[in-house]
């Protein structure tokens, strides 16, 4: 069987990772969570003095740190120049100002690049995960899933996350961050024209995972 490149997207809190960490396992697929790059590059813009209101200087910045992903879906890890951020990435800190980073295009550019190189180098194919893969970054990949979910049911997953969040501010922060993803000129979060669209409202994680393992082997 030739490697199978499978493109998961969709708004935050619809389940993305914990489906796609899941489907990789259970089929012997790498696994590259592109949300984790765009975090390690903004807390590398944050970490070393960047003004982050300011796209230029992101620009300007966006080719220094060495981002470097692990890509075994039991055991994903992300280092920004050789240093472990996978705690410091999942701050509130970060993911207030992932966005606004995310959307300079010169940081685009790089990370669909590293994107583009870790997909070609699987050798059993992979799943990847992000707003953009189906459409801009593995356009052709053999399968894209485009995940939605209700705002209740995508803020109360987010609340059970972060333990004790509150759910109407974790909604509103989660809604304010999909309206900037879906609103930016370069690759917003959009679902490709070809990709099968899951609402996972009301499924359970294990119901979304098996839809996908199926949808995948009827692609192998
Ligand atoms: O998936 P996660 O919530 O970790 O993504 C964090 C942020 O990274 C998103 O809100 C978005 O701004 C950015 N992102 C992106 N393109 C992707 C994946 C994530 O712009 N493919």
């Amino acid at each position: 069987a030739t490697a199978v490149i499978v493109a998961i997207d969709g708004p935050s809190g619809t389940g993305k990772s914990s489906t796609s960490k899941a489907v990789a396992a259970q089929l012997g697929l790498s696994y590259l969570d592109t949300g984790a790059q765009y975090r390690a590059i903004t807390w590398w813009m944050v970490h070393n003095g960047i003004d982050i209101t300011d796209p230029a200087a992101i620009a300007a910045a966006a080719d220094k740190p060495e981002i470097v992903s692990g890509t075994d879906p039991s055991a994903p890890t992300i280092t920004v120049d050789g240093t472990d951020v996978a705690g410091p990435i999942r701050t509130q800190d970060v993911t207030s100002k992932v966005s606004a980073v995310s959307a300079v295009p010169e940081v685009r550019t790089r990370i669909t690049e590293l994107q583009r190189s870790i997909a070609a180098a699987a050798p059993h194919g992979i799943v990847v995960e992000g707003r953009d893969i189906g459409t801009t970054v593995l356009p052709h990949a053999d399968l894209k899933i485009f995940l939605t979910a209700s705002p209740e049911a995508r803020a109360a997953r987010r609340s059970g996350e972060l333990k004790g969040a509150d759910v109407n501010a974790t909604r509103e922060a989660l809604l304010k961050r999909d309206a900037a993803d879906s609103g930016r000129k370069v690759a917003p979060l959009a679902k490709a024209d070809d990709a099968i669209e899951v609402d996972t409202s009301d499924l359970t994680l294990q119901q979304v995972i098996e839809c996908v393992v199926t949808l995948v082997e009827e692609k192998r």
